[in-house]
């Protein structure tokens, strides 16, 4: 394991091994941790304020859509390693991993983060671990939750052991991600960080790095941020090569050969609760000085809207047409809607009159204009939009299809496209001036 070198002086004695963990918030990055936790011989207490989470968890059973998740909860929880309640309870480490999500105005929400640290402080006692894995704001740790945790009482150097450890798991991936990512550690001092890269290391594989808290959080930002901006720029080509009647994909793919040159895919927007959000959290610490990651930002969140003006070119009029829109959420093979740039894209489509969508999603079972019927979807329709690449569209037969096909992702076959001919249009690709 690493770790810088001014962390090497911290007192080792104080360093043991913990046994109950209580991990608050059972979502996507809490369900699997308390899992993976439970599996390598911790006791987990899992807390959530959602009661339909708890029941369901202490059947056994998971509230997420997850790979391998099922089956790893249903075993820890037989075994009775894992069960959950929506009150903490004493432990000997607890784990914060509630929502961050941004406000309408851009601003992050810590009210969870905050209600949260508050929960845990009545049953803190000597000794105990505390760790912040929600992404958050710089300072979150040092500013927010510090003192909130004083009240307990306690000397939080003396007594206690606080860090934030940000999770970097990708959803469809994420207990092979929780074991082989490398892991940062950010603790209020060296023994903080110290005792908590111990805990990780029952389970993580990659690197375990060690800093301060606030650093920590900042890398995290960045690494979302860094996303982001090469995707905004990338976006901005696409536009460019479109209106030159240039390939966009090619530039790329060309540019790319050079060795130190990476350029990102252009794409329809970006969605999740990660890239689309988290930075957002710096531009509002530095709002003066984030011109650069504001207007990656904004870049990004107008890309439905190109989509959008995009069709209206190709069908001069979206009025009374029946659109089809193949794919929803908010990136492949997952069910996750969350800040969609498809589904703002659905929204601008449903303010035009006397338009009729049909939207298909093999991942979702719940949503308005759904439909199963994919061959009337392709078939019976003005337009088809690709919006998202599940695997399960590159099985899709366009041979019947007559009307312009859309990709927003680049994502069709040579023999789709062919097969399309001149009704085949790609988001980067301008047709020749
Ligand atoms: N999902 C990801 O892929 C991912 C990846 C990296 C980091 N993160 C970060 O991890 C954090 C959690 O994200 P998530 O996707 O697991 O969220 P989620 O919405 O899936 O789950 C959060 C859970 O916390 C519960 N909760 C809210 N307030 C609570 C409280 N006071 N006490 C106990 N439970 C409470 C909610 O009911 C919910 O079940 C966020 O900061 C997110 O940005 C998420």
């Amino acid at each position: 394991m690493n770790s810088n070198e001014g962390q090497k002086s911290v007192k080792i004695e104080r360093v043991t091994m913990s046994k109950k963990i209580c991990i608050l918030g059972l979502g996507y990055i809490g369900m699997p941790t308390a899992a993976m936790f439970a599996s390598n011989g911790y006791e987990i207490v899992g807390v959530d304020v959602n009661e339909t989470v708890v029941n369901q968890l202490n059947k056994g059973e998971i509230t997420i859509e997850e790979p391998y998740l099922g089956d790893l909860v249903k075993q820890v929880v037989s075994e009775k390693r894992l069960r959950a309640s929506v009150t903490p309870e004493e432990a000997d480490v607890f784990i914060i991993a509630v929502p961050t999500p941004i406000m309408d105005d851009k601003s992050a929400d810590m009210t969870y983060v905050e209600s949260a640290t508050r929960m845990i402080v009545p049953y803190l006692k000597k000794g105990d671990t505390i760790i912040l894995e929600s992404t958050s704001p710089p300072g979150t740790v040092e500013k927010l939750m510090c003192p909130i945790l004083e009240t307990s009482g306690f000397d939080l150097h003396e007594d206690l052991y606080v860090a934030h450890s940000p999770e970097r798991v990708i959803p469809g991936k994420i207990l092979i991600e929780l074991v082989e990512n490398n892991r940062i550690v950010g603790g209020i001092n060296e023994a903080s960080s110290r005792k908590v890269m111990h805990l990780y290391e029952s389970f993580v594989k990659g690197e375990i790095y060690l800093t301060d808290a606030t650093t920590a959080e900042m890398c995290k930002l960045m690494e979302n941020t860094f996303r982001d901006v090469n995707i905004s720029l990338a976006n901005e080509l696409a536009i460019i090569c479109e209106q030159m009647g240039i390939n966009a994909w090619d530039v790329i793919e060309f540019a790319n050969k050079h060795p130190r040159v990476f350029i990102h895919q252009p794409g329809p927007g970006v969605g999740g609760h990660c890239l689309a959000v988290d930075p957002w959290f710096i531009v509002e610490k530095f709002p003066e000085d984030t011109k650069i990651i504001r207007l990656a930002r904004e870049t990004n969140d107008l890309m439905p809207m190109h989509v959008f003006k995009r069709l209206k070119g190709i069908l001069g009029t979206l009025r009374n047409k029946t659109v089809t829109v193949l794919g929803i959420t908010y990136k492949p093979d997952i069910d996750d809607l969350r800040e969609s740039p498809i589904l703002q894209l659905v929204e601008l489509l449903e303010e035009i009159e006397g338009i009729t969508l049909k939207l298909v999603d093999p991942y979702v079972s719940e949503y308005r204009h759904l439909t199963e019927d994919v061959q009337d979807a392709l078939t019976d329709t003005d337009m088809i939009i690709l919006g998202v690449n599940h695997h399960e569209f590159s099985e899709l037969d366009f041979a019947d299809v007559k009307v312009p096909v859309l990709d927003t992702r680049n994502f069709l076959s040579k023999e789709s496209r062919e097969q399309l001919g001149d009704n085949y249009y790609l988001i980067g690709k301008g047709r020749q001036l």
